[in-house]
C-alpha cells in the first residue's frame, strides 16, 4: 500500500498547479470539484441502478456519487486492491459495497450488462488500464457510460490505452468517458 501510495505521490509532483494535494477531512484524493460534479450528474441520473468505481484510495471520488444509494436507491460496488482505513470507513459510512481485489479477478464476479455506470480509476499504466477496460466493458449495460480518470499528458498510458479502445470518447477535465451502444463491438 505506502509503497504504492509514494510512488504515485511523486508521479504527480511535476506537474504546475496539479491539485494532488487536496486533503479533506475524510479523503485526500486528485479529483476536481468539477471532475467530481460531473460524476455525481451522470449517477443522478441513474435509479435503481448499479454503479462500480474501480480504484477508490479514500474514497474522494465515491464522495461525489454517495448520495445516490439513498436518494436513487442505487447500489455502489468499490474494488480496490488495497484497503485502507478512510476508505473502509468512508464506504461503511456511506454504504458502499467494498471489494478487496484485483480489477480484472472482480470483473470476473458479475454478470454481463449488470452495470449502469463503470469508473475506472485504478492501475494508470498502459497494460493495466487496457486490460481493465476490456475485462469491465463487457459488464456495463447497453447505453450506459464508461468512464476513467486521469487522461493527460502525464499519465500517457491511460490516453494510450483509451485512444487506441475507445478513440470516440469525451473528456471532461481529466475524465473520459463513453457511452456504449448496441453497435460497439
Ligand atoms: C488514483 S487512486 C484512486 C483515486 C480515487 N478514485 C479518487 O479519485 O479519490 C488508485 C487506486 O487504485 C488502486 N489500484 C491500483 N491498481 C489496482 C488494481 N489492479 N486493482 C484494484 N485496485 C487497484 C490503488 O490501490 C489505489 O487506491
Amino acid at each position: 500500500m505506502m509503497k504504492y501510495l509514494e510512488e504515485d505521490f511523486e508521479f504527480h509532483k511535476p506537474i504546475d498547479n496539479y491539485p494532488y494535494e487536496q486533503i479533506r477531512d475524510f479523503a485526500s484524493g486528485w479529483f476536481t470539484e468539477k471532475e467530481g460534479e460531473w460524476y455525481r450528474k451522470q449517477c443522478n441520473f441513474i435509479f435503481n441502478g448499479n454503479i462500480i468505481e474501480i480504484g477508490s484510495y479514500e474514497g474522494l471520488s465515491l464522495s461525489y456519487i454517495k448520495d445516490t444509494i439513498k436518494n436513487n436507491n442505487n447500489k455502489i460496488y468499490s474494488v480496490d486492491k488495497e484497503l485502507n482505513k478512510r476508505l473502509i470507513r468512508n464506504c461503511n459510512k456511506w454504504g458502499v459495497n467494498l471489494i478487496q481485489g484485483d480489477s480484472v479477478n472482480c470483473s470476473k464476479l458479475f454478470p454481463n450488462e449488470f452495470f449502469d455506470l463503470i469508473f475506472i480509476d485504478a492501475c494508470h499504466f498502459y497494460k493495466y488500464v487496457k486490460e481493465d477496460i476490456l475485462s469491465w466493458l463487457p459488464l456495463l449495460k447497453n447505453n450506459a457510460i464508461i468512464a476513467g480518470h486521469d487522461y493527460d499528458n502525464y499519465w500517457v498510458g491511460v490516453k494510450k490505452a483509451v485512444d487506441e479502445i475507445l478513440p470516440e470518447k469525451k473528456l471532461i477535465e481529466r475524465i473520459w468517458y463513453f457511452k456504449k451502444t448496441k453497435l460497439f463491438k
